[in-house]
């Protein structure tokens, strides 16, 4: 009878997978800090796609990571045709086809030496507008390689109107936009840089949101609706469920939640040293994600539970 009143269940197609690739690896390199995810070679990553699709997963949003020496102040890797992101792109578009919604991180933190979200001025501050021009280029390259769906993570003013300009500008109207609309300074990114190979200097409190604040992602959420948003996200996840249900209340455009790096290592680290029980502590995290208002939730455990949830019926 539980089963037949809950007021809440995650469905495989609720979920997107994020997923890492590397540059000149033949096999795929363990992520320490996030036990069980991997930087995937182009041949690993093609066959976590094809069993995200056989499990029932509706998105992948690749990351890129460039060979360290490739990556420069201007982060030319991301909008370089042949850059390690646009390779994957195509190599998942051949195998799977549309069977995934391919989705791409249009950022530059993969891509730069200094690991920031954008480019930097002479003083060494991230310079906002410049920072939009270069995440116009790279949205356009993305989507010639295949991304339906991209999303800008760098939170600079204004980046949604500016990728959609130009993206529509080279005939790309159809390429949609999932906005990291409240997008907070945490503590919780922290195995993403090992996953990224990143070498952030400083921290990106200058354009991340401060966790105190929950009525400043309202006014980034008008903004980014009004610049054409197609979709709109909060990240991380479980500390900021406040701010998901408040943005769900509002909107009508579907609401995505990104459980992070850092809330997924939780749960894997705890459950290491037997302090929870591992599947129904993930299955609760994503129910509080569906209970928040999220209608997606980008999780590393998206294949795993898709298929346990299709093995439960
Ligand atoms: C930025 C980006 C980050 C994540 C996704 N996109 C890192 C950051 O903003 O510091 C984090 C994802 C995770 O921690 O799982 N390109």
């Amino acid at each position: 009878m539980r089963r037949m009143v809950a007021e809440h269940r995650t469905h495989p197609a609720d979920l997107i997978l994020p997923a890492f690739v590397r540059e000149g690896v033949d096999a795929p390199v363990p992520i320490s800090s996030m036990p069980g995810v991997v930087q995937h070679s182009l041949d690993s990553l093609r066959a976590a796609a094809v069993e995200a699709v056989e499990a029932g997963v509706s998105g992948l949003m690749l990351f890129g990571v460039p060979e360290e020496e490739k990556k420069d102040a201007v982060g030319t890797p991301g909008t370089d045709p042949d850059g390690i992101l646009q390779v994957a792109l195509r190599a998942v578009r051949a195998e799977v086809g549309d069977a995934l919604v391919l989705m791409a991180d249009t950022c530059l933190d993969e891509v730069t030496d200094h690991g920031h979200c954008g480019v930097l001025d002479s003083e060494g501050r991230v310079d906002n507008d410049a920072t939009l021009a270069r995440y116009g280029e790279m949205a356009v390259v993305q989507a010639e390689a295949g991304a339906r769906v991209l999303g800008p993570s760098g939170m600079m003013d204004g980046q949604v109107g500016a990728i959609r300009r130009a993206l529509d500008a080279a005939g790309h109207q159809d390429v949609a936009l999932l906005a990291y609309t409240a997008k907070y300074t945490s503590a919780f990114y922290g195995p993403f840089r090992e996953a990224v190979n990143s070498s952030l200097r400083g921290d990106r409190a200058t354009y991340q949101q401060d966790p105190p604040n929950a009525r400043e992602a309202l006014r980034e959420l008008a903004l980014d609706l009004a610049e054409g948003a197609d979709m709109v996200m909060v990240k991380p996840g479980l500390p900021y469920l406040d701010v998901l249900r408040t943005i769900a209340d509002r909107v009508s455009v579907p609401v995505a939640a990104y459980q992070i790096s850092g809330e997924y290592a939780m749960v894997e680290v705890a459950a290491e040293r037997g302090l929870l029980d591992r599947e129904r502590a993930i299955d609760e995290t994503l129910t509080a994600f569906k209970r928040a208002g999220a209608d997606l939730v980008l999780t590393y455990w998206a294949t795993e539970f898709a298929r346990r949830s299709r093995e439960r019926l």
